[in-house]
């Protein structure tokens, strides 16, 4: 996908469609007006009709041959001014680009002016739609081999057209960085799109190390001998019912940043969960195959920042294997020691998320980072929790769990908090061994939250994102269609661009 920038009065060629934003009892409209007298006059007649208000997502139509701009012309309600802001612009752009893709109208061009107002600056606005036009056209294709049955690709260009001059300029380098950001977010979708029979936990670190070369990182990934030598027997006693070896994945950036310290990002990495000898209910577990999101999550931002030259030394983790019944799977009442010690009953071999974190998140002692962030599509309770529009939110520290929850809000990956108090602790803790990887049932993205925060290293502050809900979309949605969306590459790295003091506390 195209996105440009034009002076309003440059582009004059033709175009499929010419999209205009309207605020709800806005007057005058001099600009529309001035670009299109003809349409500017239905809408007129319209409006004093009370057949168009500009609620939003309303839209107004109409096809004449004689217009200047485009033989379409459509007017996009966009409700109330003073309540716009970058959430509802990402609704509207996904709302243009559906129905310009209904339409299949090829190139589109956007009077970019009148979807701004206060809140939302003409820098931003640029910023938005060239993100929504990679991510609201995005398609997974790989597997329809007819082409007359994959999806229009409509539209295949966007003209933003503006009258403010310095904004050439000014919006150019934000909108550098949203195609850098999207086309992270498409990969992270590529790559999770991909079924367990394909996208194996050897394949998600033969992924990485492609990435790795790409972007010139460091990348590491210790296999079945190395993880046996060191002892990381969560990452191993769940990949038992696997024929496919499992795999750490290390993904290292910016090491010669390393003095303003060290960020660990950490992804849960299931291939394919299919509950083990607790096993799932058939109905539904195709979805499990995005049982791999919040390693996708962290190795595609892991190109990202380097596509950002962020300034800061950034390692991330992805534990990958598949839990499968397979093989010589783990059962229920199996007491493993983890990588830091700790011995753990597995009391249900479901919650296999848990345990691959766990030793990944102690490994991350290696780095001695200031602070830990891990994804995970961890458990069911928090998809039922929030369903698919918010993430669970819970950490030791609350500086960096505001950062988090900042950068969700700028970035339309909303995250919202839930409290991880000791007395949470005493469910996971087991008869027979140190802790045990279910509570008693109750509060279940908690005590699996508290279950993990037993192997961060010391104090380190850490935050956990539990992803189960949002990771992928079970219809289409404005931004994104029906499967993995990507959740956690913007937010990654919006945090990780605004990282600073503020971000988080000095561990004690
Ligand atoms: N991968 C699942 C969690 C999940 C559920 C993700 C639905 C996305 C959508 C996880 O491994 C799991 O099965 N968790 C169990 C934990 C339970 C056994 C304590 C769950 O949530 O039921
Ligand atoms: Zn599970
Ligand atoms: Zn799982």
């Amino acid at each position: 996908m195209k996105v440009s920038l034009t002076g309003l009065t440059k582009s004059a060629a033709k175009t499929d469609l010419f999209i205009v934003g309207y605020f709800k009892g806005e007057k005058g409209l001099k600009e529309l007006k001035r670009m299109e007298p003809l349409f500017a006059k239905a809408v007129e007649a319209a409006i004093s009709k009370k057949r168009f208000e500009g609620k939003s997502g309303e839209v107004f139509s109409s096809y004449q041959v004689g217009y200047r701009q485009a033989q379409e012309v459509l007017l996009l309600g966009l409700g109330e001014k003073k309540e716009h802001k970058a959430v509802s612009l990402r609704k509207s752009v996904g709302a243009i680009i559906g129905l310009a893709n209904s339409r299949t109208a090829m190139n589109v061009r956007v009077f970019l002016d009148s979807f701004t107002n206060e809140a939302v600056s003409a820098e931003e606005a640029s910023a938005i739609f060239t993100e929504l036009s990679f991510l609201a056209t995005y398609r997974f294709t790989e597997y329809k081999t007819q082409k007359k049955d994959a999806p229009s690709k409509a539209p295949g260009s966007m003209e933003l057209v503006t009258e403010k001059k310095e904004l050439m300029l000014a919006a150019r380098p934000g909108m550098v960085r949203a195609e850098k950001i999207a086309k992270a977010v498409i990969l992270a979708r590529d790559l999770n799109n991909e079924p367990a029979n394909v996208m194996t936990a050897t394949r998600l670190a033969e992924e990485a190390k492609k990435i790795a070369e790409a972007k010139k990182l460091k990348c590491e990934v210790l296999g079945l001998e190395e993880l046996k030598s060191l002892g990381m027997n969560g990452i191993l006693s769940v990949n038992q019912g696997s024929v496919t070896p499992p795999a750490l994945i290390i993904m290292e950036y910016g090491e010669e940043y390393k003095e303003q310290g060290t960020v660990c990002l950490v992804g849960k990495g299931v291939t394919f969960d299919t509950g083990g000898i607790s096993i799932k209910p058939s109905k539904g577990m195709e979805e499990m195959k995005y049982d791999k999101s919040g390693a996708i999550a962290v190795v595609a931002t892991m190109g990202l920042v380097s596509d950002l030259k962020l300034k800061l030394h950034i390692v991330g983790l992805a534990p990958a294997v598949e839990n499968n019944v397979a093989n010589d799977p783990q059962r229920p009442g199996d007491i493993i020691r983890m990588y830091n010690g700790k011995t753990v009953e597995v009391m249900n071999t479901d919650a296999e998320g848990r345990l691959i974190l766990a030793d990944a998140l102690s490994y991350c002692e290696k780095y001695k980072p200031v602070a830990i962030i891990d994804a995970a599509t961890l458990t069911g309770m928090c998809h039922h929790t929030f369903g698919d529009k918010t993430c669970g939110i819970l950490g030791t520290d609350q500086k960096l769990v505001d950062a988090v929850q900042r950068a969700g809000e700028k970035v339309g990956e909303r995250c919202w908090q839930l409290p991880l108090w000791e007395e949470y602790g005493e469910s996971v803790k087991s008869h027979h061994s140190d802790l045990k990887n279910v509570g008693d049932g109750y509060a279940g993205t908690i005590t699996a939250a508290m279950f993990l925060k037993e192997f961060i290293p010391g104090k380190t502050p850490w935050v956990h994102l539990d992803i189960a809900g949002t990771a992928y979309c079970a219809a289409n949605r404005f931004d994104c269609v029906k499967g993995a969306n990507g959740f956690g590459v913007r937010l990654f790295a919006e945090v990780l661009s605004n990282w600073g003091p503020e971000s988080f506390s000095k561990a004690a």
